[in-house]
């Protein structure tokens, strides 16, 4: 291979036209993640559905693309919403989650008829209750709770634990307050229960211990409200390979363990099978992306390190200082010289933690060379920022061969856009 190529096209092509550093996401594997969520979970499950979880990625493009293979979609502000609205989203397939609402981004939800929205907390509980009646409505919600199981993730991607900051935890007087109150509110439908346990998970334990939890609340609460459960929403957080270290599953060692859970769960209890939901991210778009950049100043620290650097970093991909995360690259113009020169990728910004990989051995980097570092399509478009007044990177969509402009690169002037000069 003289050059990488990535979903058919070559990167170097790639660059050129639309410079670096750029984001080169793959549609033909996004929809084979899609169809995979379509067959291998709605179809095999009927009345089942998936939902993409809208922060790993989230443009018109991937809204169109998502609607149009079936899935529902997760959103979690305004701006999601606004976003899924603007693409001509089937409404019905959204649920809206977030720990902290605003009034606005309730009225929006409720004003466009979102298929569920997902209640964190006693505060927005109340809030929403009062805006549905105003709008002689009835609210679709599901509670968002926290299981109390730990995922073994990093700490900043863990939800599930008792001590978070999303949904509510599971003793009697939190119980009372927010489920047994909800179902006696005039502008609520309660649906069911929400729980997502961690994400980058490569075992089914934490789900299946949730999905147990789960399971027995629906139990306790139909007992003590009469309340029979509609709709259960099992979260995401389903793992992919970022490096050598990552041993990812196929969605079904997921799903197909999940639902057996649910079912025999449901007959021992003696519940009515409900609909059950899943909302993977990460699992969808990461490794159906990579970010291209050219490879700049490279500093050679005797017997310490040698540093080379991207056009980007830290706000094109915030994951390396946030979570530690670890990537893996190539040399995009001689991707199959050996990998035998060991180097530290650094970013641009003035940040000492602006490090994109430390440590990594490349085929003989230097200035002007082409890096195309791999399985950055979630959680890096949507976590990007103007840091240094960096503008964010461009997003092309790639198809077995055919490419086209999905997102513009930021100019200057967009960086000054909002500002108000005095
Ligand atoms: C409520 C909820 N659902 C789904 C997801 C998607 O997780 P992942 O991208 O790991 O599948 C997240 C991620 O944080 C989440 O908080």
């Amino acid at each position: 291979m003289a050059q990488l190529e990535f979903d058919g096209c070559k990167t170097l092509e790639l660059a050129r036209e639309y410079g670096t550093p750029l984001y080169v996401v793959s549609e033909a594997m996004i929809r084979q993640r899609l169809q995979t969520l379509n067959r291998d979970f709605m179809k095999k499950y009927p009345g089942s559905l998936a939902l993409f979880a809208s922060k790993a990625l989230l443009t018109l493009d991937i809204c169109k693309i998502v609607a149009s293979e079936g899935l529902g979609l997760d959103v979690v502000t305004g701006g999601e919403l606004y976003t899924a609205i603007k693409a001509g989203f089937p409404m019905e397939r959204v649920y809206f989650h977030g720990n902290n609402k605003s009034e606005e981004e309730l009225i929006m939800a409720l004003d466009h008829r979102v298929g569920r929205i997902v209640v964190d907390n006693q505060y927005e509980l109340e809030l929403l209750n009062e805006l549905a009646i105003q709008r002689g409505m009835r609210a679709p919600i599901m509670f968002r709770i926290t299981p109390g199981v730990d995922s073994h993730t990093h700490k900043h991607i863990t939800t599930g634990q008792i001590d978070s900051k999303f949904g509510m935890p599971l003793h009697t007087e939190s119980k009372q307050v927010f489920m047994g109150a909800a179902m006696t509110m005039e502008g609520i439908d309660c649906w069911g229960f929400h729980f997502h346990v961690g994400s980058q998970l490569h075992t089914n334990e934490s789900h299946r211990k949730a999905t147990e939890i789960l399971l027995n609340l629906v139990k306790e609460v139909k007992q003590d409200y009469g309340f029979e459960t509609r709709e259960l929403n099992l979260g995401g957080g389903y793992g992919v390979r970022y490096n050598e270290n990552d041993d990812p599953k196929p969605l079904h060692y997921f799903t197909d363990a999940l639902m057996a859970d649910v079912e025999k769960l449901c007959g021992n209890l003696g519940l009515q099978m409900p609909k059950i939901v899943i909302e993977p991210g990460r699992w969808v778009v990461a490794e159906a992306g990579i970010t291209l950049y050219t490879l700049g100043a490279k500093k050679v620290i005797p017997g310490v390190r040698t540093y080379i650097s991207v056009d980007g970093g830290m706000p094109d991909n915030p994951r390396p200082s946030l979570y530690d995360a670890r990537y893996e690259a190539v040399v995009a113009n001689r991707p199959d010289d050996p990998a035998n020169e060991l180097v530290t990728i650094a970013g641009k910004c003035c940040e000492t933690g602006d490090i994109l990989i430390k440590d990594i051995s490349l085929q003989a980097p230097k200035p002007g060379d082409i890096l195309a570092v791999y399985t950055t399509g979630a959680y890096n478009h949507s976590m990007a920022s103007n840091y240094n007044r960096l503008p964010r990177p461009a997003m092309v969509l790639v198809n077995k061969g055919t490419h086209r402009l999905s997102v513009r690169r930021e100019t200057y002037e967009d960086l000054l856009a909002r500002e108000v000069l005095g």
